[in-house]
């Protein structure tokens, strides 16, 4: 299973920065899902900072590879952050902008998310397929927003879900396995110490990894991104 050790969460994203560069000097158009969460914070803010002008931002089509049911402008939305920490500072294209309506009531916005990426993603093996699909990883073993107690959603035959948060009961929007391992190149961007114990669990295969949802990611397709407090028990 590959995986890339950095110091700290800047030349992690500086390595994520340049991968995407590359991607997007190669090909015409790009098809991203984003993961959401915290950790991709620091990441948008980085590219913002050092490839807004290198990038072709307006040649990325933008999604999700989960997303809370709240409104845009609340706080917990992936697509909110996204938004303060990388639209608000690059040249995108509004509509290469895919996100998960939460405002809307939890099927309808199911169905018109399942709606628009099978519309506009470009299909292999019959699902759509993703240039690159970043993913986060739980300290519960969950990834996008398929959770442990949830595990089954991921063998789900649809491309999306609706899942709960095993605390809060708050509901999500979330890809299934099968279009997650569809895609080209998948990176798990993983930081911070309280990740280290199913990092280590994942990745060596040991303790209860059969039960965390981020397991069943394609090994082959996958890189993990880590920073070292993330990669300390590796
Ligand atoms: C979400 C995510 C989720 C996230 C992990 C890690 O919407 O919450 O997509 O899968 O990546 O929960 O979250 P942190 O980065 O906040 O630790």
């Amino acid at each position: 299973m590959m995986q890339k050790i950095f110091n700290n969460k800047q030349e992690l994203a500086r390595y994520f920065g340049e991968y995407l560069l590359k991607a997007t000097q190669e090909k015409p158009e790009l098809y991203i899902a984003l993961s959401g969460g915290s950790t991709p914070k620091v990441i948008f803010e980085l590219l913002s900072k050092e490839y807004d002008k290198t990038i072709d931002w307006t040649k990325i089509r933008f999604f999700w590879g989960d997303e809370r049911m709240v409104a845009p402008t609340n706080p917990e939305s992936n697509f909110g952050m996204t938004r303060e920490y990388l639209f608000d500072h690059v040249k995108t294209r509004a509509v290469n902008i895919f996100r998960v309506k939460g405002e809307l009531e939890p099927q309808e916005a199911l169905n018109a998310y399942t709606h628009s990426v099978n519309d506009n993603v470009p299909l292999h093996n019959g699902i759509p397929q993703f240039d690159i699909m970043l993913l986060g990883l739980g300290d519960d073993g969950h990834t996008a927003s398929i959770f442990p107690h949830q595990i089954d959603l991921w063998h789900s035959r649809n491309i999306c879900e609706l899942a709960q948060h095993p605390d809060s009961g708050q509901v999500r929007v979330s890809m299934t396995g099968d279009i997650i391992n569809n895609s080209k190149q998948i990176f798990f961007l993983v930081t911070g110490e309280n990740k280290a114990e199913k990092v280590d669990e994942i990745i060596n295969q040991k303790g209860s990894y059969k039960q965390y949802p981020a397991a069943l990611v394609n090994k082959n397709k996958t890189e993990w991104l880590l920073d070292k407090e993330a990669a300390h028990l590796l």
